[in-house]
């Protein structure tokens, strides 16, 4: 059951029982220092980021296995929906946590199907409009990924998908969990739990930032001051 406290007339903000916190990174180094905090709950790759690590596929995906037990996204490279089944179902092979990342396309939505049938978890990905988000979840997609930051970059309004597609999940009761994708910076954390976002994906530079604030540290530093010239324990 959803939760919403009533703030101020005509808003609510969500109260939710948690937001998952996954790494958007194929870099085994950053996974491996975010999985050190014990605060990461999954990875999503795609790939231009796998691409840029540099490591066989399934040899990178079985390492990130190891390091996190938590959903894994693997991102298929065929376009054709049998292609995609094909790739995907090799690629849930390779551990229980894997889920399957699609395009969000004809073929994609098909494929999205034909594995939700089988049991087997998906993330649909390059979301941009609320009724795609809508068809995907039609399709039984596990996770849809909304992309907030290419969005921004065009100079709409990426945090108002996240809304609408929030608003349009409940009002119809879809299942699919918001993947808040394309994060850039710690404000879009923010407002992913205030819209009741299930999931935020970060890159490594974001969540090292989760924590910063000017004052916590001042404050701490002087805490450490007193604490020093009081020489009391
Ligand atoms: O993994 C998908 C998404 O998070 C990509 O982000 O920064 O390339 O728009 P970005």
């Amino acid at each position: 059951m959803r939760l919403w406290a009533l703030d101020a007339p005509g808003s609510r903000e969500y109260c939710p029982g948690t937001m998952k916190l996954f790494i958007d990174s194929a870099e085994i180094k950053e996974i491996e220092a975010a999985a050190r905090t014990g605060l990461i709950d999954g990875v999503t790759t795609n790939p231009s980021l796998v691409a840029k690590a540099g490591v066989p596929f399934e040899t990178l995906l079985q390492r990130i296995c190891e390091l996190i037990d938590g959903p894994i996204s693997a991102e298929v490279t065929e376009l054709q929906a049998d292609g995609m089944v094909t790739q995907g179902r090799k690629l849930a092979k390779l551990n229980k946590n894997i889920v399957i990342k699609l395009p969000l396309t004809w073929d994609g939505l098909k494929a999205c199907r034909t594995f939700t049938d089988e049991g087997i978890k998906t993330n649909v990905t390059l979301c941009f409009t609320a009724v795609q988000a809508m068809m995907a979840a039609k399709a039984g997609a596990t996770y849809i990924s909304p992309f907030v930051g290419r969005l921004d970059d065009i100079g709409q309004d990426g945090m108002g998908l996240i809304g609408d597609i929030r608003q349009c999940y409940d009002q119809y009761g879809y299942k699919t969990q918001i993947l808040v994708a394309s994060i850039r910076h710690v404000d879009h954390v923010r407002q992913s739990l205030a819209l009741g976002g299930d999931v935020g994906t970060l890159p490594y530079k974001v969540f090292q930032q989760l924590l910063s604030h000017p004052l916590t540290d001042s404050g701490l530093t002087k805490f450490m001051e007193d604490w020093k010239t009081a020489k009391l324990g």
